[in-house]
C-alpha cells in the first residue's frame, strides 16, 4: 500500500508538472462560460507570437479600448506583448470588431484560421465578450507562442440581466476594490453591478444638498463583535465615495459594458441618514449609525412632506451620476412600528385614504405610498424602478421591476402582474452564505450553506410560468451582504468560484449545463483567478465525502473523490493522513465506530482533510421508514442520514446532516432486524431561532416484535422555547425498562405553533433533527 501511495503521488505529480505544460502552449475555448457553439474548422491553426498584431476600427473609441485590454490580458497569461493597430493587417493579426448580423446585441463569433483570429460581436458589448473568451481560452504560463487551433465559436447570453450585487455599507471598500470587483464581473459576463451604497450602519454616497449624509451618516462609532454578541470593539468604522469616485467608477464599469445600478434603500434600513438628519424619522431622533447588524425600527416617517423632498433630492443626484435605466430604491424590511404609532404617518394614511382592506395593512399602503412617489420622481427623470419583493406587500407601482430574495415567490407573483422580475433568492444565489460545510475550516459567515453546486443547479425561470409570464424574467443576481465580510479579500473569497457557476446559470442554455464538465472547465477559469492573484475558496479541491447506507449488510459505505482525481489518502484509527496512509482505491465499507480521515495531495500541497466520526448503536444502518414527510426543500438525504452513524454536529440546518419537518412531525419506524432487548432511545434538535428552527415539543418511542402492533415505551413533553433559549443542539433521551423488540417507532412533535414573542409567531415551526440512536 505504501508504495502505491507513492507512486500515485509520482504519477500526480508527473502528470502535474509535465503534461499541462505541454498542453499549456495550445488555446482551448471550452471556458467557463461555456458557449453555445464551438467547432473544430479545417482552416489551419493560428500561432499567436509577440510579432501578433491586435486590429481595430479606425475611429472606433470602444474597440480600441478593447484590444488595448486584450494586449494586456495577454501580456498577464503569456508574457507576451502584443501591439495594437488601426492598420489592416492581413496575417499575424487578431482582428477586433462589431459589425456581426444577430438578433441578440451581445452576440459574437470568433473564427480562427492559420493567419487571423477574427472577433466580431454584435455591438461593441458583443466584442467585449468575443474578447473575454479568447482571454480564458489562452493557456497561462509564460510562452515564446501559443497555438489557438482552428476554431469556430458563435455565441450568446441566455439573459440580458446578468448580475452581480455589492453591500457596501455594512463594510465599506475602496474605489480601487470597487474596480477590481468590476473586473471580477467582467471575467464573468456578468453586466448589472447592483451597488448597495446605503444602510443602517453607513451611508456611503456624498450628495451635495445633504452634506451630512456623508459627514454623519458615512461613519458608526464602533461595531458589534460576531453575530449581535452584545459586545463592541470601540473602533470608528467609515467611509464613503465622493461624486467624483463614482463617476470614475461609473466610467470604469462602462468600459467592461456593466451598467451600474446604484440602491438607495428606502424607507427602511435608513438609520444612517436619520442619525444625519433626525427630523426624517418619526420620533425626531436622536439617531446613532447602527452598530449592530438586523433590522431596526428605525425608518422614514412617510408622514413628513421634507421625506418625500428628500426622497426626490437625493435620486435626482443619483440619476445624474449614475447613466443607467434602472435605479433601486430597496424597499426591503421596512418595519411598520413607528408608523402606526406616528400621528403625521397616521395622518397621511387618512389623507392619502390608504384604509386597511382585504388584502394590504394600512401601514403596508403606507409603503406603497411612498415607493409609488419614488418610482412616480424616477419616471419623470426618465428612469425605470427596481425594488425588492416587499414591494409588491401594499401594491405593487406601475412600472416596477421586482427583485425576488425572499424565495422566487415575490418573482413568480410579479411576472403573473406582467411586471419584469430579477431572481435573487437567497437560497440559491445569497453569496453571504457560507460555501462549505465545514464551519471550522471557513471565515466566519451569516449562516446557511450554499456550495457550488448548488448555485450551479439554479434555474432562473419558474417551471410554474406560463411561456409568456415566463418571459418576465429577464435575469438574476448574485447578492453579497457584507456584515461578517470585513474586507474585499474577504470579498473575493465569497464570490469565486461562485461567481462561475452564475455566469453559467445566466449565459448558458439549460441543455449546455453540465455540472461535472463545468468543474473541469473551472479549473482552467482558476489559472487566471490566480494569475488575477484572486482569494477564492479552495473547497472545491477538498476530497468529497458520498455516504450510502447498506441496510442488508448493515454499514456504511463511503466513496471519496476529488474534482480532478488527485490521489486521496486516508486513515480510519482517528490519525491524520499523510502520503503514506492508505491510497483510497474503492469505496470504504464502515461497519464499527470509527473516525475517517482524508485529504487530497497535490504537487502544491494537501487540502484541509475532512473528518467523519461514525457511531454505532443498534438503529445505525437498519431500514428506517418515514410515516410522515419531512418539508420538501429540507429533505438533503432523506431517512437514511437519520441512522447513517454521523451525528450533525454543528447548528448549520442546511449542511445536509439534519432533515427539517414543518406542520409534520418525524415520526419514523426503525427495523433493527430481529428481536433484541432495547432501554434507551435519543435524538438531536437543531435550535436556531432566527430561521424559525424550534426545538422539540415531544418526544415518544414504542415498540413491536411485528411491525403492526406498537406499544409504548416512553415519552416525554419539552415546553415551548422563549426568547432567552439558546440557539443549540439539544438532545433528547429517553430510558426505559428493558424490552425486547425488532422494530422501534421514534415520534418527534415539531413547534406546530410559533410563539407570541417570536416574528413568526402563530405559523408552524420547523424541527430539523438528526441521528436516531437505540441502545
Ligand atoms: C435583503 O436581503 N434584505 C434584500
Ligand atoms: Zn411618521
Amino acid at each position: 500500500m505504501k508504495l502505491f501511495a507513492k507512486t500515485a503521488v509520482f504519477i500526480a505529480t508527473l502528470l502535474c508538472t509535465i503534461v499541462p505544460k505541454l498542453q499549456a502552449q495550445s488555446a482551448n475555448f471550452h471556458i467557463v462560460p461555456l458557449p453555445k457553439v464551438v467547432r473544430s474548422t479545417q482552416t489551419g491553426d493560428f500561432t499567436l507570437n509577440a510579432r501578433t498584431l491586435i486590429c481595430y476600427p479606425q475611429g472606433n473609441k470602444q474597440l480600441k479600448q478593447q484590444a488595448t485590454m486584450l494586449a494586456n490580458y495577454i501580456k498577464q497569461a503569456t508574457g507576451l506583448q502584443l501591439s495594437t493597430t488601426t492598420l489592416a493587417a492581413q496575417r499575424n493579426c487578431i482582428k477586433l470588431s462589431s459589425v456581426l448580423r444577430h438578433t441578440n446585441p451581445e452576440a459574437y463569433t470568433i473564427r480562427v484560421n492559420s493567419d487571423m483570429v477574427f472577433v466580431d460581436g454584435a455591438s461593441a458589448a458583443g466584442c467585449f465578450y468575443g474578447v473575454q473568451t479568447l482571454r480564458k481560452a489562452l493557456p497561462t504560463g509564460v510562452a515564446q507562442q501559443v497555438l489557438i487551433p482552428a476554431t469556430e465559436v458563435n455565441d450568446w447570453p441566455r439573459f440580458s440581466y446578468r448580475g452581480a450585487h455589492l453591500d457596501v455599507a455594512r463594510h465599506f471598500v475602496t474605489a480601487d476594490s470597487v474596480r477590481r470587483f468590476i473586473d471580477m464581473l467582467a471575467l464573468h459576463n456578468i453586466n448589472r453591478f447592483h451597488w448597495h451604497l446605503t444602510d443602517d450602519q453607513g451611508w456611503r454616497i456624498e450628495i451635495k444638498k445633504y452634506p451630512l449624509l456623508t459627514k454623519i451618516g458615512a461613519r458608526r462609532a464602533q461595531t458589534v463583535i460576531g453575530h449581535n454578541s452584545g459586545q463592541y470593539d470601540g473602533t470608528p468604522y467609515g467611509g464613503y465615495y465622493t461624486q467624483k469616485d463614482i463617476k470614475d467608477i461609473v466610467r470604469y464599469a462602462a468600459e467592461r459594458h456593466i451598467t451600474i445600478i446604484p440602491e438607495i434603500d428606502m424607507p427602511g434600513h435608513m438609520q444612517a441618514a436619520l442619525a444625519a438628519y433626525p427630523e426624517l424619522g418619526c420620533t425626531g431622533g436622536p439617531y446613532q449609525v447602527w452598530q449592530q447588524w438586523g433590522v431596526t425600527d428605525s425608518v422614514l416617517c412617510v408622514g413628513n412632506d421634507k421625506t418625500l423632498h428628500f426622497i426626490d433630492d437625493v435620486l435626482n443626484e443619483v440619476v445624474a451620476l449614475f447613466p443607467s435605466e434602472y435605479i433601486h430604491i430597496g424597499g426591503d424590511e421596512c418595519p411598520k412600528t413607528m408608523w402606526k404609532r406616528c400621528p403625521k404617518c397616521q395622518a397621511r394614511i387618512a389623507a392619502e385614504h390608504l384604509q386597511t382592506d382585504g388584502r394590504h395593512t394600512a401601514e403596508e399602503r403606507l409603503q406603497s405610498f411612498l415607493i409609488r412617489h419614488a418610482e412616480q420622481h424616477l419616471n419623470q427623470l426618465g428612469r425605470q424602478m427596481i425594488g425588492w419583493d416587499e414591494t409588491l406587500e401594499g401594491g405593487l407601482a406601475p412600472n416596477a421591476t421586482v427583485m425576488s430574495w425572499r424565495g422566487e415567490g415575490g418573482g413568480i407573483e410579479a411576472a403573473r402582474l406582467k411586471h419584469k422580475v430579477i431572481m435573487t433568492p437567497n437560497t440559491y444565489l445569497y453569496f453571504d452564505y457560507y460555501q462549505s460545510a465545514d464551519k471550522a475550516h471557513e471565515p466566519e459567515a451569516i449562516g446557511g450553506y450554499l456550495p457550488l453546486q448548488h448555485v450551479y443547479s439554479y434555474e432562473p425561470v419558474p417551471r410554474s410560468l406560463a411561456p409568456d409570464e415566463q418571459r418576465y424574467i429577464i435575469g438574476a443576481q448574485a447578492n453579497l451582504w457584507t456584515e461578517y465580510i470585513k474586507t474585499f479579500k474577504q470579498v473575493e473569497y465569497m464570490e469565486l468560484p461562485r461567481l462561475a457557476a452564475l455566469s453559467e446559470v445566466l449565459w448558458c442554455d439549460t441543455g449546455q449545463k453540465d455540472y461535472g464538465q463545468f468543474v473541469t472547465r473551472l479549473q482552467r477559469l482558476i489559472d487566471t483567478y490566480r494569475l488575477q492573484g484572486y482569494n477564492f475558496a479552495k473547497v472545491i479541491y477538498n476530497v468529497g465525502v458520498t455516504l450510502a447506507t447498506d441496510t442488508t449488510n448493515h454499514c456504511i459505505r463511503a466513496t471519496l473523490s476529488t474534482i480532478d482525481n488527485a490521489p486521496i489518502h486516508y486513515t480510519l484509527d482517528g490519525t491524520m493522513p499523510t502520503t503514506a496512509s492508505p491510497c483510497y482505491a474503492e469505496p470504504l465499507r464502515i461497519s464499527a465506530p470509527c473516525q475517517l480521515r482524508a485529504a487530497a495531495f497535490r504537487p502544491w500541497g494537501a487540502t484541509h482533510e475532512v473528518q467523519r466520526t461514525f457511531n454505532f448503536n443498534k438503529a445505525t444502518a437498519c431500514p428506517i421508514t418515514l410515516l410522515q414527510q419531512p418539508h420538501p426543500k429540507q429533505v438533503y438525504g432523506g431517512a437514511t442520514l437519520l441512522v447513517d452513524g454521523l451525528t450533525a454536529s454543528d447548528t448549520n440546518y442546511a449542511s445536509g446532516r439534519w432533515i427539517g419537518f414543518c406542520g409534520n412531525d418525524l415520526e419514523a419506524v426503525i427495523d433493527l432486524g430481529s428481536v433484541m432487548p432495547i432501554s434507551r432511545a435519543s435524538i438531536n434538535t437543531c435550535v436556531e431561532k432566527g430561521y424559525w428552527l424550534f426545538d422539540a415539543r415531544r418526544f415518544e418511542v414504542s415498540a413491536s416484535a411485528d411491525g403492526h402492533t406498537f406499544a409504548p415505551l416512553a415519552a416525554e413533553d419539552y415546553p415551548a422555547l422563549t426568547e432567552q433559549s439558546p440557539n443549540q443542539i439539544n438532545t433528547h433521551t429517553l430510558q426505559f425498562a428493558t424490552t425486547a423488540a425488532r422494530y422501534v417507532k421514534v415520534k418527534v412533535v415539531s413547534e406546530h405553533t410559533i410563539p407570541a414573542w417570536h416574528p413568526g409567531h402563530g405559523n408552524p415551526g420547523f424541527v430539523f433533527v438528526d441521528e436516531i440512536a437505540v441502545f
